[in-house]
């Protein structure tokens, strides 16, 4: 058996289809019935993921696995193929979300009761919108605010846990954006101090959003019976065990080791809710269950890179990795900001390390996997990730790889930090 297929190959013959169509992101979905429901722009592309399975010939007999799976785009494309999905995903939001979404088999009008019930409620609910953070203060106007707080009450009073009461709180969640003043930058950071030119107006966004969501619970319902998805609230890192029977193919596209805090994504939101108070609170409900990919998390808990470098899990790429995190350690030392890149990299590693070993533990031989990968470069240092993540791979008990360049990124912004040439693209694992 030929152990490696080439890496970095650009021309690429088993898979033209794809390659072709794989330049979507998450805007893509905004289009698509369910997906739509939510905007969380880490999200791929559905009709990606619809295109792999077909290519690889995935039916209603397999199971399909993503460890990281966000808002839930590829349990949602597996429902409307009727094949079975499990989905990991660490982030207790973001994992609500998905699971929100894979309630599709509501009936409309059950949705509609709920959402009417609200609105009547929402009228005779004093609002208190003066013990808000400041983050949420500043990202409304008054009346906009006083609104949603009267329609949030509405709801904590009337929860009930059914798939309706979930529904309706993914359509609040939603419309949180839209009602808001504030800008967001790229990847969802909220921006109080920017404004931004389209705001919507509480209660006509929610009418449409519940509107749009009970098209597509019709659009849905048509063409599948019930959700054959299942969705793991829990660490991709430990995995195996919850994992109910061996699985045939995965997709994914885990955190990239770029310093995008992914525990920060959804703040606002959770400010709002009331499940934190402001940044400070975000590293014990949220980052502390992910896995590293920003230096915030490194250098929170406190990592020491001689532990790191020890770990069993980083055996396989030891010489190359301690060679850059030293670098990084160096580098480090010139840079005001001091930021924990070299923990972040060799944690990173070593996470994603612990993912492939649970998932060579859980997916049959001869399975399939494709990874949406992105390599980095903290202060400038080059990080080959992709081809770090494909030796742990190798070194997990899987048996080829190869990798297929996408684009090429970091060589456009005028504001980039430093002008080491990185790509994106997508690792094909086998074995
Ligand atoms: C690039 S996003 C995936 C987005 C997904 N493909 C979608 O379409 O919505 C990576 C996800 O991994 C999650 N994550 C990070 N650490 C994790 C862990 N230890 N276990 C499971 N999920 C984790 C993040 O919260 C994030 O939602």
């Amino acid at each position: 058996m030929q152990r490696q297929l080439t890496l970095f190959e650009d021309d690429v013959q088993a898979t033209p289809a794809i390659k072709v169509s794989r330049s979507g992101t998450f805007v893509d979905n905004m289009a698509l019935p369910v997906h739509r429901w939510f905007r969380y722009s880490a999200g791929f592309a559905a009709e990606w993921v619809d295109q792999v399975l077909t290519e690889w010939g995935i039916g209603r007999q397999h199971l399909v696995l993503d460890p990281f799976v966000g808002s839930g785009t590829l349990s949602v494309v597996c429902d409307t193929r009727g094949t079975p999905s499990l989905g990991v995903e660490a982030h207790p939001l973001v994992a609500r979300v998905c699971k929100s979404k894979l309630l599709w088999k509501t009936p409309p009008q059950r949705l509609d009761a709920f959402a009417g019930k609200i609105l009547v409620q929402s009228g005779k609910q004093r609002s208190q919108t003066a013990g808000y953070p400041p983050l949420i203060e500043r990202s409304y106007d008054a009346d906009a605010l006083t609104s949603l707080d009267a329609m949030k009450r509405a709801w904590l009073a009337s929860q009930d846990e059914s798939p309706a009461s979930e529904l309706v709180w993914l359509a609040l969640t939603a419309i949180l954006r839209p009602t808001s003043k504030a800008g967001t930058a790229q990847w969802q950071y909220i921006l109080p101090n920017k404004a931004k030119k389209r705001v919507l107006a509480p209660h006509p966004a929610f009418r449409q959003q519940i509107e749009m969501m009970k098209s597509d619970l019709r659009w849905m319902q048509a063409r599948a019976g019930r959700s054959l998805a299942e969705i793991i609230a829990g660490d991709a890192r430990t995995l195996a065990d919850k994992t109910p029977r061996e699985v045939d193919a995965v997709i994914t596209s885990p955190p990239y080791a770029n310093n995008y805090d992914y525990a920060d994504a959804l703040r606002f939101e959770m400010t709002f809710w009331g499940d934190v108070n402001g940044w400070g609170d975000i590293h014990d409900a949220v980052r502390k269950y992910l896995i590293v990919s920003s230096s915030q998390h490194s250098s929170r808990e406190r990592l020491r890179l001689a532990d790191l470098l020890e770990s069993d899990a980083v055996t396989p790429i030891h010489a190359e990795l301690t060679q850059v995190v030293e670098r990084l350690a160096e580098v480090r030392k010139d840079h005001g900001g001091k930021k924990h890149y070299h923990t972040m990299v060799a944690a990173y590693c070593r996470d994603i390390s612990l993912v492939l070993q649970q998932l060579r533990r859980v997916c049959k031989p001869g399975s399939r996997m494709c990874w949406v990968v992105g390599d980095s470069a903290p202060y400038g240092v080059h990080c080959p990730i992709e081809k770090w993540i494909a030796e742990l791979a190798l070194a997990a008990g899987f048996e080829t790889y190869r990798f297929e360049k996408l684009r090429d990124r970091n060589t456009k912004w005028k504001n980039r930090k430093h002008r080491v040439p990185l790509q994106e693209g997508l690792l094909w694992i086998q074995g």
